[in-house]
């Protein structure tokens, strides 16, 4: 297992890239835009092998509140405007959604669109997580790669309240679906669910979901 350390180029985002190269969407969903730093590089990466890609891209954006965000663990993102006017330049298709995913993702599932790659990165606190992949599990095809941000390890042990391992934990267990921790893993100072201290050693990774592929015997 490869590790990242503060000082190196390898980050989980590197990570993310990498599986663009490797699986060549052409459909990208990311749920949580926020500055649109990781929908830049997916996209990019994404239109070295298709001239057409569209990308829907999840967030509060002008709605965020700091009591919302404290909840879901996440920091204040641009607005939509400026969010458009960052990917509207990548040569994408860029279709943007602003409020709460349980408002907006019963409006894509409407769409009947299947992403080949997604990336759940949006609110962090366990029933967002758990309600963003209900959704988007509804819309995957055979080769869809889902991917959660967030998983997180305490060098104590102790439960932060929020992150996907959750759900990750329920999902192991489920004989259709297949969970890949991506080999990477950085460490920081982590914060409690509702709390902005960042003083908790831990380590966050990125994990990869698939549909399980059933081995028949010849
Ligand atoms: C960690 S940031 C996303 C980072 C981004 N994926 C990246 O790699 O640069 C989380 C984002 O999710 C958004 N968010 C939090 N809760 C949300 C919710 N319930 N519905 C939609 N977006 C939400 C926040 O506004 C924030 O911009």
């Amino acid at each position: 297992m490869v590790s990242w350390q503060p000082g190196t180029s390898v980050s989980r985002y590197d990570f993310l890239a990498r599986e663009v190269h490797k699986y060549k969407p052409k459909i990208i969903v990311e749920i949580g835009v926020l500055y649109g730093k990781t929908s830049t590089r997916l996209i990019a990466a994404a239109k070295k092998y298709h001239e057409k890609i569209d990308f829907y891209g999840f967030d509060l954006f002008g709605s965020a509140t700091d009591e919302k965000l404290l909840s879901e663990v996440s920091t204040m993102p641009i607005t939509a405007q400026k969010a458009t006017e960052k990917l509207g330049s990548l040569g994408a298709n860029v279709t943007l959604f602003e409020g709460d995913t349980t408002k907006t993702l019963p409006i894509f599932l409407a769409m009947n669109i299947e992403p080949d790659f997604v990336f759940i990165d949006g609110g962090h606190s366990p029933e967002t997580i758990e309600h963003d992949f209900s959704m988007i599990r509804k819309v995957m095809h055979e080769d869809t790669k889902v991917y959660f941000d967030d998983y997180i390890e305490t060098d104590s042990g102790e439960d932060l309240g929020w992150g996907c391992k959750y759900l990750i934990s329920k999902l192991q267990i489920d004989p259709t679906i297949e969970v890949r921790h991506l080999p990477c893993i950085q460490h920081f100072k982590l914060r409690k669910r509702g709390s902005a201290e960042w003083t908790i050693p831990g380590t966050l990774e990125i994990v990869r979901i698939s549909h399980a592929r059933l081995l028949h015997p010849a």
